[in-house]
Protein backbone atom coordinates (compact mmCIF):
# COMPACT_ATOMS: atom_id res chain seq x y z
CA UNK A 1 0.00 0.00 0.00
CA UNK A 2 1.12 3.68 -0.35
CA UNK A 3 2.21 4.62 2.79
CA UNK A 4 3.68 8.25 4.57
CA UNK A 5 6.20 8.03 6.74
CA UNK A 6 7.67 10.75 8.79
CA UNK A 7 11.55 11.10 8.16
CA UNK A 8 14.00 13.65 10.04
CA UNK A 9 17.99 14.44 9.58
CA UNK A 10 19.10 14.86 12.80
CA UNK A 11 20.93 17.85 14.01
CA UNK A 12 24.61 15.74 13.47
CA UNK A 13 23.40 15.15 9.45
CA UNK A 14 22.35 19.11 9.38
CA UNK A 15 25.82 20.13 10.74
CA UNK A 16 27.90 17.74 8.91
CA UNK A 17 25.49 19.16 5.40
CA UNK A 18 24.20 15.69 4.76
CA UNK A 19 20.87 17.14 4.40
CA UNK A 20 20.94 16.83 0.09
CA UNK A 21 22.93 13.34 0.48
CA UNK A 22 19.88 12.16 2.95
CA UNK A 23 17.21 13.23 0.63
CA UNK A 24 18.93 11.90 -2.53
CA UNK A 25 18.71 8.39 -1.55
CA UNK A 26 15.40 8.83 -0.47
CA UNK A 27 14.58 10.11 -3.96
CA UNK A 28 16.44 8.37 -6.15
CA UNK A 29 14.37 4.98 -4.20
CA UNK A 30 11.63 6.96 -5.87
CA UNK A 31 9.89 8.08 -2.66
CA UNK A 32 8.36 11.03 -2.85
CA UNK A 33 8.67 14.40 -0.65
CA UNK A 34 5.47 15.46 0.09
CA UNK A 35 5.97 18.01 3.08
CA UNK A 36 9.84 19.62 4.85
CA UNK A 37 11.11 21.99 6.76
CA UNK A 38 14.23 23.36 8.77
CA UNK A 39 13.38 23.67 11.84
CA UNK A 40 14.45 24.07 15.69
CA UNK A 41 13.02 21.97 17.84
CA UNK A 42 10.72 22.99 20.58
CA UNK A 43 11.58 20.72 23.95
CA UNK A 44 8.08 19.89 24.32
CA UNK A 45 8.36 18.93 20.57
CA UNK A 46 10.91 16.60 21.37
CA UNK A 47 9.45 15.13 24.81
CA UNK A 48 6.00 14.31 22.95
CA UNK A 49 8.48 12.89 19.65
CA UNK A 50 10.42 10.89 22.18
CA UNK A 51 7.43 10.12 24.83
CA UNK A 52 7.98 6.20 24.72
CA UNK A 53 11.53 6.63 25.63
CA UNK A 54 10.31 8.69 28.69
CA UNK A 55 11.59 6.29 31.10
CA UNK A 56 14.73 5.11 29.37
CA UNK A 57 17.86 6.58 31.28
CA UNK A 58 18.85 7.84 27.81
CA UNK A 59 15.91 10.59 27.57
CA UNK A 60 17.70 13.18 28.65
CA UNK A 61 20.12 13.05 26.07
CA UNK A 62 18.15 12.57 23.63
CA UNK A 63 15.45 15.28 24.10
CA UNK A 64 18.70 17.86 24.70
CA UNK A 65 20.53 16.65 21.53
CA UNK A 66 17.62 16.67 19.51
CA UNK A 67 16.63 19.88 20.30
CA UNK A 68 20.56 21.35 20.68
CA UNK A 69 20.35 23.04 16.55
CA UNK A 70 18.02 22.71 14.00
CA UNK A 71 16.53 19.54 11.98
CA UNK A 72 15.09 18.54 8.69
CA UNK A 73 11.80 17.11 9.12
CA UNK A 74 10.08 15.39 6.42
CA UNK A 75 7.32 13.72 5.16
CA UNK A 76 8.50 11.16 2.23
CA UNK A 77 5.21 9.24 0.57
CA UNK A 78 5.39 5.75 -1.64
CA UNK A 79 4.45 2.27 -1.95
CA UNK A 80 5.64 0.48 1.70
CA UNK A 81 7.40 3.95 2.80
CA UNK A 82 7.72 2.86 5.96
CA UNK A 83 9.81 -0.27 6.20
CA UNK A 84 11.72 1.22 2.49
CA UNK A 85 12.49 4.18 4.65
CA UNK A 86 14.28 1.75 7.22
CA UNK A 87 15.95 -0.44 5.26
CA UNK A 88 17.37 2.49 3.21
CA UNK A 89 18.40 4.14 6.99
CA UNK A 90 19.93 1.07 8.19
CA UNK A 91 19.96 -0.62 11.68
CA UNK A 92 19.22 2.21 14.69
CA UNK A 93 23.25 1.39 15.88
CA UNK A 94 25.59 2.76 12.96
CA UNK A 95 27.97 0.19 14.60
CA UNK A 96 25.82 -2.43 13.01
CA UNK A 97 24.12 -1.19 10.51
CA UNK A 98 25.37 -2.35 6.87
CA UNK A 99 27.22 -0.42 4.48
CA UNK A 100 25.24 0.96 1.56
CA UNK A 101 22.69 1.96 4.36
CA UNK A 102 22.56 5.82 5.44
CA UNK A 103 23.52 4.70 9.18
CA UNK A 104 26.10 2.44 7.72
CA UNK A 105 27.92 5.44 5.57
CA UNK A 106 28.08 8.19 7.59
CA UNK A 107 27.25 7.24 11.45
CA UNK A 108 29.22 5.78 14.67
CA UNK A 109 27.55 5.86 17.26
CA UNK A 110 23.78 5.32 18.37
CA UNK A 111 22.91 8.77 19.63
CA UNK A 112 24.23 10.39 17.05
CA UNK A 113 23.04 8.33 13.74
CA UNK A 114 21.76 11.14 11.38
CA UNK A 115 18.54 9.95 10.76
CA UNK A 116 14.55 9.19 12.13
CA UNK A 117 12.73 7.15 10.64
CA UNK A 118 8.75 6.14 11.84
CA UNK A 119 8.57 2.37 13.03
CA UNK A 120 5.41 1.51 12.31
CA UNK A 121 2.27 2.53 10.44
CA UNK A 122 0.66 3.94 14.16
CA UNK A 123 3.88 5.59 14.94
CA UNK A 124 4.46 7.65 11.67
CA UNK A 125 0.51 8.58 11.47
CA UNK A 126 1.24 9.96 15.12
CA UNK A 127 4.31 11.74 14.15
CA UNK A 128 3.13 13.05 11.12
CA UNK A 129 0.62 14.68 13.21
CA UNK A 130 2.95 16.09 15.60
CA UNK A 131 5.28 17.66 13.28
CA UNK A 132 3.44 18.53 10.34
CA UNK A 133 -0.06 20.90 10.52
CA UNK A 134 -3.15 19.62 8.83
CA UNK A 135 -2.98 21.43 4.93
CA UNK A 136 1.08 21.87 4.86
CA UNK A 137 1.67 18.14 3.31
CA UNK A 138 1.62 18.31 -0.23
CA UNK A 139 -1.06 16.34 -2.37
CA UNK A 140 -3.36 15.47 1.01
CA UNK A 141 -5.56 18.71 -0.31
CA UNK A 142 -6.20 21.23 -2.75
CA UNK A 143 -5.29 24.67 -1.42
CA UNK A 144 -8.19 27.05 -1.71
P1 LIG B 1 15.69 7.26 16.84
O1 LIG B 1 15.27 6.47 15.65
O2 LIG B 1 15.65 8.75 16.70
O3 LIG B 1 14.76 6.86 18.06
C1 LIG B 1 15.22 6.81 19.38
C2 LIG B 1 16.65 7.19 19.48
O4 LIG B 1 17.24 6.92 20.70
C3 LIG B 1 17.46 6.39 18.49
O5 LIG B 1 17.18 6.84 17.20
C4 LIG B 1 18.87 6.59 19.01
O6 LIG B 1 19.51 7.70 18.39
C5 LIG B 1 18.62 6.91 20.46
N1 LIG B 1 19.20 5.90 21.34
C6 LIG B 1 18.89 4.62 21.41
N2 LIG B 1 19.63 4.00 22.34
C7 LIG B 1 20.44 4.94 22.86
C8 LIG B 1 21.43 4.94 23.85
N3 LIG B 1 21.74 3.81 24.52
N4 LIG B 1 22.06 6.09 24.14
C9 LIG B 1 21.72 7.23 23.48
N5 LIG B 1 20.78 7.29 22.52
C10 LIG B 1 20.16 6.15 22.22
Amino acid sequence: AVEKTFVMVKPDGVQRGLIGEVLRRFEQKGLKVVAAKLMNVPKSLAEQHYAEHRERPFFGELVSFITSSPVFAMVLEGESAISVARTLMGKTNPAESAPGTIRGDFGLTIGMNIVHGSDSPESAAREIGLWFSEGTVAYDKAVD
